[in-house]
């Protein structure tokens, strides 16, 4: 059987580009006993991809050149010789990038298991099969975890989040003020403020690009910061340091700005406010949190069909537009979650 795949024919040395990708016809084997056939559905690009572009990727394995790339997607099983799988089954994978694959049928917890390990999921009563990608995806689950497991929600203190208008940002806010917190937000453009400020019901909100971070902080936070999720940069941390209330929390999903400088980050000059104020400073995995999977599950999904959290999202049509939804990541040209269709 004929497959498409998208590759990569070279490692780009800052932000990556549609051109470091190509667009490759492959072979799939017939299948063996125990094995599963899937048609993928839709993929997800992320962030964290451009780390798996490098040749050390850290804690990731490096994307091969001219191989199959991986990432979270939901497919739709075609075949199955194996017992736990029939036709017609949705699941979800980190076999992306692909139009199908064949699985082994392992067990999936996201980066823990080998690439083809499937998890099968429930669709129907308004749930899709994006959604598992999406609103029940790993950065929406970041954000969620990073508020709710802060140690730090509570009504009426100050939550602070940066690209408040991507994915992990967006649920932040959203599940910051359904718990009844102040919060701030900021992010790169006015579209994504108005948003923020209109649909998010963010309190205070600031572009980053036309305020200075420290002015559009101050301004925002009268009564200081409690909680921050920071999703962007070091600068914006160094930012939020000298606002936080004592004992305050700085949980850090991510820096997204550094990706493209090889993981290396700026120093971060006042890091005496982290001993003056007793802050906590946690960078946090999302894999550490699975234990709140179907509570986060559960409130998204009740949150959703009552109207009280809205979930920005981006589908870009064919396989073959997932270099430019990957590279709109880096440019500041995404909002909210960026999902690719593969297949209807
Ligand atoms: N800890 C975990 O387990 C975990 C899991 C998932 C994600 N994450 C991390 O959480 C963060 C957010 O992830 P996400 O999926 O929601 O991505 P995202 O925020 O949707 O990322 C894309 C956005 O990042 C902003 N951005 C791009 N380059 C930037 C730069 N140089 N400086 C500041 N902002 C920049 C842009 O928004 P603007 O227009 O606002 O600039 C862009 O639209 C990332 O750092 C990601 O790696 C962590």
């Amino acid at each position: 059987m004929k497959i498409t795949q998208i590759h990569l024919v070279r490692r780009p040395a800052a932000s990556p580009r549609p051109d470091d990708f190509d667009i490759v016809t492959a072979a799939l084997p017939s299948l063996r006993p125990g094995q599963v056939l899937i048609e993928n559905l839709y993929m997800s690009v992320d962030p964290y991809m451009r780390r798996s572009m490098e040749a050390e990727a850290k804690d990731l394995e490096p994307w091969p050149i001219g191989g199959a790339l991986n990432g979270p997607c939901v497919g739709r099983v075609l075949d199955s010789r194996n017992p736990g799988f029939k036709e017609g089954d949705i699941v979800e994978s980190m076999s992306g990038w692909q139009s199908h694959f064949v699985s082994d049928g392992d067990a999936f917890l996201p980066y823990l298991t080998p690439d083809n390990a499937l998890a099968r999921r429930t669709v129907g009563s308004g749930i899709e099969p994006q959604d598992y990608l999406g609103l029940f995806g790993i950065a929406a689950m970041t954000g969620y975890v990073g508020v709710v497991r802060s140690g730090k929600l509570e009504p009426g203190k100050t939550l602070v989040v940066s690209s408040a208008a991507g994915t992990v940002g967006s649920v932040a806010c959203q599940v910051g003020k359904i718990k009844g917190m102040r919060v701030v937000a900021s992010a790169g453009s006015d579209d994504k403020i108005n948003w923020l400020l209109h649909s998010a019901r963010a309190d205070r909100a600031f572009n980053y690009k036309t305020v200075p971070l420290a002015d559009g902080l101050k301004e925002a936070c009268p009564h200081g910061i409690d909680l921050v999720l920071e999703n962007a940069s070091p600068e914006h941390l160094e930012a939020c340091l000298p606002l936080m209330n004592e004992r305050g929390a700085i949980m850090i999903a991510g820096f997204v700005s550094i990706y493209t400088t090889g993981g290396r980050a700026s120093p971060v000059r006042n890091l005496e406010y982290v001993l003056d104020k007793y802050l906590t400073l946690k960078a946090f995995p999302f894999m550490d949190y699975l234990d709140s999977y179907e509570e986060f599950v559960g409130n998204m999904s009740a949150w959703r069909s009552e109207g009280k959290l809205v979930f920005p999202q981006i589908i870009h049509d064919g396989l073959d537009q997932a270099p430019r939804a990957f590279c709109s990541l880096f440019s500041g040209d995404s909002f909210g979650k960026n999902l690719v269709r593969i297949a209807i």
